[in-house]
């Protein structure tokens, strides 16, 4: 691969072991690749924060790497094993929050931003179109390279804190053009009213799809929070990392879908992936914000209970940013009164609910699919709608 004489002087050590480090991960993964050369890369996303996904081992190599190095680009990260001022009452262990809070301390140390969310797009680390980033969490890859028309891989914790470092990522996949062309059209023949329609319908197609690029016709109108919601599931229940829609998403009208196979996804394929992702009856908890709850789902969340008490406590999880303009404006206060929360820099997932809850209600696909492995937890999925009433 090339390099240029500044890459070779990281690479050489010149600016210090951890870069030189960064950089051969680099190389390594662009030989693997292919890749012709480097290039620079606007910001960041740095997945691998949670205490309960990196243990002891993770923190270690976190903090050798924090003694030397700081990040060169806006850096962001994925969210993290608790709320990082609120955990005592997300009923986190003590133990469990001092080794999270060393991981964050960590991250501080080499100048990234402790803004722990897989939605950075709404929390003020906003790529353009076109602009090449290096993102790990596999909805904000899906949300920045289909709707934004960003480009990135799906960097791994490593690859993307080396990007981070560097500045730079191998040029490859998701960064060249000839690699976002679709490979196979979505007929969407089902009414999709709800973003957990759009979350089911990506559940199906990810499966389906695996990880090709889709292209979606007959989708009249998509708010952001159903595009979240439909790449979520897909990148989830698949591994698709870019998708585009017709009318809609910017390359869209770029690409050529001449000669490609087809696919419905109808109102029998809508019913039946709610059935499959449904395997409880009597959540103990709902959490909402799979990806992390934009302002205008938690404005929406606010109409819905505003004088009255649920009857199951939630939680709604989002970016600390986020969370502070909720508060600013009351609706924490509102949904407090309601039986719920406001939690901010981590999720249902990454979080250890295993220790509290035993089956969890959602209307995220992506949600959906991981509670049962990752949390051991039964599943109720329904749009926040039914959720807030039933
Ligand atoms: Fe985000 Fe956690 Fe869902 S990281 S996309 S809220 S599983």
């Amino acid at each position: 691969m090339y390099l240029t004489p500044e890459q070779e002087k990281m690479l050489d050590g010149e600016y210090g072991e951890v870069v030189s480090r960064m950089m051969r991960l680099l190389v390594r993964l662009g030989d693997i690749y292919n890749a012709e050369k480097m290039i620079p890369v606007a910001s960041v996303q740095v997945a691998g924060v949670s205490y309960k996904s990196i243990g002891d081992a993770g923190l270690e190599f976190l903090e050798d790497i924090a003694k030397e190095a700081k990040v060169k680009v806006l850096t962001f990260l994925n969210p993290a094993g608790m709320d990082l001022e609120n955990w005592r009452e997300m009923g986190i262990d003590e133990e469990f929050a001092k080794k999270q809070a060393a991981i964050i301390e960590a991250f501080k140390k080499m100048g990234i931003v402790i803004s722990a969310t897989c939605t950075p797009y709404l929390a003020g680390n906003l790529p353009r179109y076109r602009q090449h980033i290096a993102w790990s969490e596999s909805s904000a890859v899906s949300f920045a390279n289909s709707v934004i028309g960003a480009r990135t891989n799906r960097e791994g914790g490593p690859s993307a804190l080396a990007a981070a470092i560097t500045g730079f990522t191998p040029c490859y996949g998701l960064h060249l053009d000839e690699n976002r062309q679709p490979h196979v059209i979505v007929d969407v023949k089902a009414e999709l009213k709800t973003s957990t329609d759009f979350a089911a319908m990506g559940y199906y197609i990810g499966k389906e799809v695996k990880k090709n690029i889709p292209y979606f016709r007959g989708i009249k109108d998509a708010e952001v929070d159903d595009s979240k919601a439909l790449g979520a599931a897909m990148a989830a229940s698949g591994a698709v990392a870019l998708y585009h829609v017709e009318g809609i998403t910017p390359e869209a009208k770029e690409v050529s879908i001449d000669g490609l196979e087809k696919i419905e996804f109808g109102k029998e394929e809508l019913k039946e992936t709610y059935d499959k992702l449904n395997t409880g009856d009597e959540p103990d908890i709902i959490i909402f914000g799979c990806p992390h709850a934009s302002l205008n789902e938690i404005i929406k969340i606010a109409r819905l209970v505003e004088g009255k008490k649920t009857k199951k406590p939630f939680w709604i999880c989002t970016s600390r940013a986020v969370k502070e303009i909720a508060k600013k404006i009351g609706l924490d206060e509102k949904i407090n009164q309601a039986g719920g929360k406001i939690i901010a820099d981590t999720c249902m997932v990454v979080s250890p609910i295993e220790n509290l809850f035993n089956t969890t209600a959602v209307n995220s696909g992506k949600a959906a699919h991981y509670l049962p492995g990752f949390c051991k937890q039964k599943v109720v999925f329904k749009s926040m709608e039914d959720l807030l009433e039933g």
